[in-house]
C-alpha cells in the first residue's frame, strides 16, 4: 500500500496543491520542496522559515498537501504489524553483532554507528555494502547499495578484499555499489532526496551515509547556528527514514563522538547531533577500541532489545566475530 501511495504522489506536482500558485511553487521549489509528500509531512514553522512564506499560509498549504497525499491517517496496530512483517535483516558479518541487533540490521529503520576515529565505522559500512549484494541465504538482500560518502573514505580496494574473502566476484559486487561524494551538507541532503530516483532504476535495500554529521558539524559551528543545524539534520534524517520505509531498505549512518565538557566521570564523549539523531535512529551502536583490531560494540537505547555489548574483529577479510 505504501508503494502505491508513493507512485500516486510521485505523479503529482506541487501546483496540484490547492492554494499553491506559480510564485508559491517557485519559492517551495527553490527551498528544495518539489514533492507533495515532503510538504505534507513538513513542520509549519520550519517550512515557513525556509521558504519565507508566512506561517498562516504555510499551515493551509500543508493541510491541503496532507489531504492530497492522504497522509495523517491513523494506522491500526494490525496494519503496523503487517508492515513490520516485511522487515528484512541484513547480516553485519559478525554473528555476535547480528545477535546484539536481534538478527541483523533492520529495514525500515535507521541504524547509527558512533564512535571515535578509527573505531571501525567505515569498515562496517564497507562490509554491509558487500553483504547486501549477497543472496538472502547468505544474510544479504541480493540488492544494489547507495553510499553517500562525505569524507572521501570509500575504498573500492576494500570492497575487493572483502568480496574475495566471501568468494564473491568483486567486479560484480563493485557494479552494484553506487557511491556519491557529498561536498557539503546541502549536497548531502540533496543526494538523500535523489535516492528515491535511483530506486526507480535499481533494487536498493541499503542506503549508507558515512558520515551523517561531519559536514553539519564543520559548517554550523557555535551556539548561534545550532538550531539551524538541528533543523536541517532533522529533515535529513526524516528523508532517510522515509526512503527506508518506502523501499523497505536498511539505512545505516555513522557518527563521530564529541567531547562533553560537562562529564567528568565515566565516558566523557557523546554522539554528535544529540537528541535529533538519537530520536530518529532506532538502533544506536557505540564502538570502542580494544586491542589488536578488536572493537567493543554496545547497543544503546533500543526500543525492544536489551542493552548489551559484544566484541567484533576488524581484519583484512572484513568484520568478524571478536570472541
Ligand atoms: P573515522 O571515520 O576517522 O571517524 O573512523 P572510522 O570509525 O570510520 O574508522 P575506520 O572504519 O576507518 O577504521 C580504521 C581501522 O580499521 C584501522 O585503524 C584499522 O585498525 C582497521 N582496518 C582498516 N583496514 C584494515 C585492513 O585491511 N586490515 C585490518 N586488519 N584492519 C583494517
Ligand atoms: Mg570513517
Amino acid at each position: 500500500m505504501v508503494e502505491s501511495k508513493k507512485a500516486e504522489t510521485d505523479k503529482m506536482s506541487i501546483e496540484d496543491i490547492p492554494g499553491v500558485g506559480e510564485a508559491t511553487a517557485e519559492k517551495l521549489r527553490d527551498s528544495g520542496y518539489d514533492d507533495v509528500m515532503a510538504i505534507a509531512v513538513a513542520a509549519p514553522k520550519d517550512l515557513s522559515e525556509i521558504t519565507g512564506i508566512g506561517e498562516g499560509a504555510i499551515i493551509k498549504i500543508i493541510a491541503a498537501a496532507r489531504k492530497l497525499a492522504d497522509v495523517g491517517n491513523y494506522e491500526t496496530g494490525e496494519e503496523i504489524l503487517n508492515r513490520r512483517k516485511n522487515v528484512l535483516k541484513l547480516t553485519t558479518g559478525s554473528k555476535n553483532l547480528d545477535n546484539l541487533l536481534g538478527g541483523g540490521l533492520e529495514t525500515q529503520t535507521i541504524t547509527e554507528f558512533f564512535g571515535e576515529f578509527g573505531s571501525g565505522k567505515t569498515q562496517i559500512m564497507h562490509q554491509i555494502a558487500v553483504n547486501a549484494t549477497t543472496s538472502e541465504s547468505d544474510g544479504g538482500f541480493n540488492s544494489d547499495v547507495l553510499i553517500i560518502d562525505t569524507e572521501n573514505t570509500f575504498r573500492p580496494e576494500r570492497i575487493v578484499q572483502m568480496s574475495r574473502a566471501k568468494n564473491l566476484d568483486s567486479d560484480e559486487v563493485l557494479k552494484r555499489i553506487h557511491v556519491a561524494r557529498a561536498f557539503n551538507s546541502h549536497h548531502q541532503i540533496l543526494l538523500a532526496e535523489k535516492a528515491s530516483q535511483m530506486a526507480k532504476d535499481f533494487n536498493i535495500r541499503l542506503l549508507i551515509v558515512d558520515s551523517l554529521t561531519s559536514h553539519f558539524r564543520s559548517e554550523y559551528m557555535g551556539r548561534g547556528s545550532l538550531s539551524e543545524r538541528q533543523q536541517l539534520l532533522n529533515r535529513h534524517m526524516h528523508d532517510l527514514l522515509r526512503f527506508g520505509m518506502l523501499q523497505n531498505a536498511v539505512i545505516a549512518v555513522t557518527n563521530q563522538v564529541a567531547a562533553r565538557p560537562d562529564v567528568f566521570f565515566g565516558d566523557p564523549t557523546a554522539p554528535i547531533g544529540g537528541n535529533i539523531v538519537g530520536h530518529t535512529a532506532t538502533f544506536r551502536i557505540y564502538l570502542r577500541k580494544g586491542k589488536a583490531g578488536k572493537r567493543i560494540a554496545r547497543l544503546i537505547d533500543s526500543p525492544y532489545l536489551p542493552e548489551g555489548e559484544t566484541v567484533i574483529q576488524l581484519s583484512e577479510e572484513g568484520i568478524l566475530d571478536g570472541i
